[in-house]
């Protein structure tokens, strides 16, 4: 027998649902409250996902840098809203609006080339990144841990209460 959904039934499922959404917003003039994480590169924090494990942010890298060698022990997506950039391991580039699936598994150096803009991608990474030497040595590893730490000592370099980054994690 088929059971009808009423608006009852969906009030309640509602008033069960204990998750709420997470609303942020990310000035691109202004970087203040954008996270340094190496040389030239800033992540702007937009969702920390301690229970699942990941994060979801825009990540900014000026021209001639880089982040480090690395792979993903989950999924990544991304979108590429400013510049371009690329990995040397393949043999394509992400222009503005370029879209990528990046698979678990994958190594891959992200790479912004010297002379051109800079270039803002936002990416929903799962899991942690695992950073290796270029003989695949393990060297660090991140994750939504230690991503929220590095913004919140960063707020409190800048003066802003850590506090704040609480609204963004569920
Ligand atoms: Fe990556």
């Amino acid at each position: 027998m088929t059971k009808t959904i009423t608006t009852t039934t969906l009030n309640q499922f509602h008033s069960v649902n204990l998750v709420t959404e997470v609303i942020a917003h990310a000035d691109m003039e202004d970087r203040e409250d954008w996270v340094p994480l190496a040389d030239g590169v800033l992540f702007k924090p937009l969702f920390f996902d301690v229970t699942q494990g990941g994060w979801s942010n825009l990540l900014s890298v000026q021209p001639g840098c880089r982040l480090p060698r690395h792979y993903h022990t989950a999924t990544v997506h991304g979108f590429t809203i400013r510049g371009s950039w690329h990995y040397p391991e393949h043999d394509w580039t992400a222009h503005a609006g370029t879209y990528i699936f990046e698979p678990p598994g994958e190594a891959h150096t992200l790479v912004v080339d010297d002379g051109g803009e800079e270039m803002v991608t936002f990416f929903v990474t799962r899991g942690s990144l695992v950073f290796t030497d270029a003989a695949g040595n393990v060297t660090g590893y991140e994750d939504v841990f230690t991503r929220l730490e590095q913004a919140r000592a960063h707020y409190r370099n800048i003066g802003k209460n850590p506090a704040d980054l609480d609204a963004l994690i569920r």
